[in-house]
């Protein structure tokens, strides 16, 4: 039995990624740090799909004694795929950030992502059928002048994932690193990041897409022999490529 692993699985694109990954019958691993809520996701998913296994785990990914300790827990497992999901945003400018949220952030969207990244790589690397999706950002293809903090750490996530990819190719190693890049999708990314109780994606944005489609993008990613999938913020449209950025060896 294998298991699909969704970190940052209790909202937005996780949440949605975990109800459309079970219809087509992925058994799953949940994380994220609000027990209850991938209590009732989980709950919520058994009633559609009764026969799909689900563990959940709460993790805090920011704190590096958790990553491991979620590491020995989950070689219990064989797994297919691996979405490193779980992240959030820091907006505003570097001169007047606070030095803990940043910590924090790097440690969620970076640290906790390579080391969960590294652990699975070298672990599958030459299992046929094995696939890692870590999720940047089209932010982490530019620098967002609004958000510099947040746009490099998901530079680091795309050049790191497209690197990894590259390195397995190159060594004929089966398993697939692949980069999610998403642009403004209705989750409650928005709020987190500006430290607000509500955000408007239909005031604030001309065009946005549902966590909903955001999951059914990453089907497609999944289902492709393409290293990146990556929103096109002009014309909303997924389109998916080989590599990005440019490369010297
Ligand atoms: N929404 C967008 O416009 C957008 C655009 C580009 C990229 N992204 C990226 O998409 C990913 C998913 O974000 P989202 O939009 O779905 O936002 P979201 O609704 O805020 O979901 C974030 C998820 O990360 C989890 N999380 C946060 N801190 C965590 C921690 N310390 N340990 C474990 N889990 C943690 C949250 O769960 P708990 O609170 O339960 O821990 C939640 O499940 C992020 O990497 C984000 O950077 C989003």
């Amino acid at each position: 039995m294998t298991y699909t692993i969704i970190t940052g699985a209790s909202s937005g694109i996780g949440r949605a990624t975990a109800f459309t990954l079970a219809d087509y019958n992925k058994n799953l691993i949940l994380v994220s740090r609000d027990l209850k809520r991938l209590n009732t996701l989980k709950e919520d998913i058994l009633a559609v799909h009764p026969h799909i296994e689900i563990q959940v785990f709460s993790i805090d990914l920011s704190a590096k004694e958790e990553v491991h300790r979620l590491i020995e827990v989950l070689d219990n497992y064989d797994i297919d795929i691996l979405i490193n999901n779980a992240g959030f945003g820091i907006a505003g400018p570097i001169l007047e950030s606070d030095t803990t949220s940043v910590e924090n952030m790097i440690s969620l969207d970076v640290s906790s992502l390579v080391t969960l990244s590294i652990w699975f790589a070298k672990k599958y690397k030459e299992v046929e059928g094995k696939q890692l999706l870590n999720v940047s950002s089209t932010a982490g293809y530019e620098i967002n002048t609004r958000a510099v903090l947040y746009s490099a750490s998901k530079n680091f996530v795309a050049s790191f994932t497209e690197g990894l990819a590259i390195e397995l190719k190159n060594n004929h190693y089966p398993l697939q690193a692949k980069v999610l890049a998403p642009y403004a999708t209705e989750t409650n990314f928005a709020k987190t990041s500006l430290g607000v109780e509500n955000f408007s994606y239909q005031e604030n944005y001309q065009k946005y897409h549902t966590a909903q489609q955001m999951s059914e993008f990453i089907v497609q990613l999944l289902e492709s022999n393409q290293i990146v999938g990556r929103v096109n913020s002009k014309n909303m449209k997924f389109e998916l490529t080989n590599t990005l950025l440019t490369w010297f060896a």
